[in-house]
């Protein structure tokens, strides 16, 4: 799980979407009746999972900005979106590099891949046309809490209803328990905090103080749990997991660190014999100021 790979969002696809909160969902849905041409601007799409989630529950004539500073993710979010779109019967056409438009009788959606950095170029953004609504997934629990603010303040301009889903909240539980759990939590959440190229990350702290910064600006704002629920059929993901989680602990815990490879591979032994469970929590959040 280093860094952010085509692969690892892959693995993760499957299970963000059956986590996402279906109340808030519901809230899109009545949010979206209320408008006609709908324009989204999603924040670190990564190959475009945010995309594929909301496309057929969002319906219409849609354009979508996909923003993100990894050239090889939005390389890779244009052949996963045309093959997207073939599977459900739709025609797929480039318009110039960076543009795909994806149709079929109902439904139009314009996609615009945008190779930026959101810790620079907030600027680009301002001369584009305002969005209507700001997705992200899976990023801001990475930022600090002066880039959330600034997020609240830009999309309050931009009068945008927000759809911000699975940020990390802190709470990891494997079953069976084991003794060094806790430890090891501490040792992820730690390590959550620190800077992931927007200063010192708010991690499991984001999603309640994006909550906070928007009430103050006079949204309506619904935070509701999407927690992971991993079985033993999710063996692969929890594997990634592991991994990832074991070296970011490594990273800071002052070593020598026998305890955790001791506990990493009694962990990675109960995951390969399907008898691991493990929920991560996240907060998805909706805000609008209608
Ligand atoms: C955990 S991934 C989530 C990707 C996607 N939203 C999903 O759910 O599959 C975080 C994404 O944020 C992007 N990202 C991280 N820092 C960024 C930055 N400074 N500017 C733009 N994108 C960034 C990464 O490249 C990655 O695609």
């Amino acid at each position: 799980m280093s860094g952010f790979s085509a692969e690892w969002l892959r693995l993760r696809e499957p299970a963000d979407a059956a986590a996402r909160s279906p109340a808030l969902t519901a809230r899109l849905i009545a949010w979206r009746r209320r408008h006609d041409a709908l324009s989204v601007l999603d924040l670190g799409s990564g190959t475009g999972s945010n995309f594929r989630c909301l496309a057929r529950v969002l319906g219409g004539k849609q354009r979508w900005r996909l923003l993100d500073h990894d050239p090889a993710l939005l390389a890779r979010a244009g052949e996963a979106l045309r093959q997207w779109a073939v599977r459900r019967g739709m025609t797929a056409t480039d318009e110039g590099d960076e543009t795909l438009i994806l149709e079929d009788d109902a439904n139009h959606y314009r996609l615009e891949r945008l190779c930026l950095d959101l810790n620079e170029d907030w600027a680009r953004l301002a001369a584009a046309p305002n969005p209507r609504l700001i997705t992200a997934s899976a990023l801001i629990d990475l930022v600090s809490a002066d880039w959330l603010a600034r997020l609240a303040r830009r999309c309050r301009q931009w009068r945008a209803a927000l759809l911000i889903v699975l940020s990390y909240d802190g709470s990891i539980a494997w079953e069976p328990a084991m003794e060094d759990d806790e430890r090891v939590r501490e040792w992820i959440n730690r390590h959550q905090c620190t800077d992931k190229g927007f200063g010192s990350a708010l991690g499991p702290d984001a999603a309640p103080t994006l909550a906070d910064l928007l009430e103050r600006l006079d949204y309506r704002v619904d935070l509701r749990p999407s927690p992971w629920l991993l079985a033993a059929q999710d063996a692969a993901l929890q594997t990634a997991l592991l991994d990832g989680w074991t070296e970011a602990a490594r990273h800071i815990a002052p070593g020598p660190n026998i305890w955790l490879d001791d506990w990493s591979r009694h962990r990675r032994d109960l995951i390969e014999r399907g008898h691991s469970r493990l929920s991560v929590g996240h907060w998805d959040l909706f805000a609008s100021l209608e």
